[in-house]
């Protein structure tokens, strides 16, 4: 005979989903358990927004998230909107501000964000287990039965909120992988998302002179994929929003186009300069457009006056300042990587409520599940999202 659960819901992982899922679950007087191995919750909270957590975009479509099922987020992202996530920031009185493209930043350290999930998960129908480690997870016939390092538990209900992959280093695991398979359901393959890219030979050693030169540029993969932020070089390669942003599409061997001016028109650029500012060297003329080291390092422009370069000089200038390819030889991996692209295959559960369709009773949200939002707070989102959709039906 099955033992009585000893709580409704048990939550694994104590990220941005799984404290969401655990607040929320508390306003529903739902008796629940929130487990994590780390000995304290929301480490990745912490580090996000460079300290400051970009917990929201105000511009969230579903088409900046990447899946292998891109219509599966829609319904969870339209029933607990940024804006709704907006409400609960501010009815804890935290201050905030949209620093470039609708992303929205704490004014307060990130710490704000984590303490919000916190106080919403304060509750006599919450328990914590840090610092806990789940070996086992059983499927009973009224729930489930975890054996943890703390003894066993039974709930009638479970949530994956273990997160992906990546940065291992604060506790990211293949937890959610694990159960996926142990439950047979089919996983899409993984790979780091938002991570910079290494480079090789004599690209490398080009990146490492410039490294700490950040350029705003076009960076794209072929006609639809392009992203327009900053790159920033650095000592093993190219990172900086638009590389981040690019690299969740990147496919391994595939060139990436750097156009370096891209409020130009590239013919009239060079045309306008031999005209108006003939009797200058490029290099003297680019500096009122591009970084000094990076016209003497990576442009490497003929040292002749404007007017007197020949066609293919122009024409190696225009490729070099407009459609300049580079083929990373890499990326850094989970180690920095800010997301893990892949994960659960969202065709094994229901878009209403992240419940395992053959599973009655398992949830996977967040990270676990493949899909990926793209850098600027679409990623949190889709915590908060997916963790209402999870206990809105529970
Ligand atoms: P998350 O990784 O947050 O949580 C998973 C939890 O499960 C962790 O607490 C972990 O310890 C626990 N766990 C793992 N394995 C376990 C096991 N075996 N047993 C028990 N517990 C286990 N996004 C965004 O929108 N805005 C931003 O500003 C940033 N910034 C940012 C910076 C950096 C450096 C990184 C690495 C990532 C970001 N992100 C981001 C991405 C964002 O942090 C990420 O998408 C969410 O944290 C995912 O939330 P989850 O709760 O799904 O996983």
């Amino acid at each position: 005979m099955n033992p009585n659960p000893k709580y409704d819901l048990v939550v694994i992982g104590a990220g941005a989903a799984g404290l969401m899922c655990a607040g929320l679950a508390a306003k529903k007087d739902i008796k629940t358990l929130i487990i994590d191995h780390n000995p304290k919750p929301g480490r990745k909270i912490i580090i996000s927004g460079g300290g400051r957590c970009n917990f929201t975009n105000l511009n969230i479509q579903p088409d900046r998230y990447l899946s292998q099922n891109p219509r599966f987020c829609i319904s969870a992202l339209k029933r607990y909107t940024q804006h709704d996530f907006i409400k609960l920031v501010k009815s804890h009185s935290l201050t905030f501000h949209e620093k470039t493209l609708g992303q929205l930043f704490c004014d307060q350290k990130s710490h704000a964000i984590l303490a919000i999930l916190q106080e919403e998960c304060r509750s006599k129908h919450v328990d914590t287990h840090y610092q806990c480690e789940v070996s086992e997870v059983r499927k009973l016939d009224n729930g489930f039965e975890l054996t943890t390092s703390n003894g066993k538990v039974f709930t009638q209900k479970l949530v994956i909120a273990s997160g992906g992959l990546s940065m291992p280093k604060i506790g990211a695991t293949n937890f959610a992988y694990k159960i996926a398979k142990q439950f047979e359901l089919n996983l899409i393959p993984t790979r780091p998302g938002l991570v910079p890219f290494t480079l090789s030979g004599e690209k490398l050693e080009l990146a490492k002179s410039l490294a700490g030169v950040a350029i705003e540029a076009k960076v794209s993969l072929n006609k639809k994929t392009s992203f327009r932020e900053n790159i920033l070089f650095t000592h093993r390669g190219i990172s900086g929003p638009a590389i981040l942003q690019i690299s969740s599409y990147w496919q391994e061997s595939q060139p990436v186009f750097f156009n370096f001016l891209p409020d130009e028109n590239p013919e009239e650029f060079i045309n306008e300069l031999r005209k108006t500012r003939a009797k200058e060297n490029l290099d003297q003329v680019l500096k009122s457009y591009l970084p000094k080291k990076f016209i003497e390092l990576f442009l490497r422009a003929p040292q002749k006056p404007m007017a007197q370069l020949s066609k293919v000089e122009i024409n190696k200038i225009k490729e070099m300042l407009f459609q300049c390819s580079i083929t990373p030889s890499g990326t850094e991996g989970y180690r920095t990587a800010e997301v893990t692209l892949g994960g659960l295959d969202t065709r094994e559960l229901s878009s209403k409520s992240m419940e395992v369709q053959k599973v009655p009773g398992l949830y996977f949200i967040g990270e676990s599940v493949d899909v990926t939002g793209w850098l600027g707070g679409y990623n949190f989102q889709w915590a908060w999202s997916s963790a209402s959709a999870c206990i809105e039906n529970i």
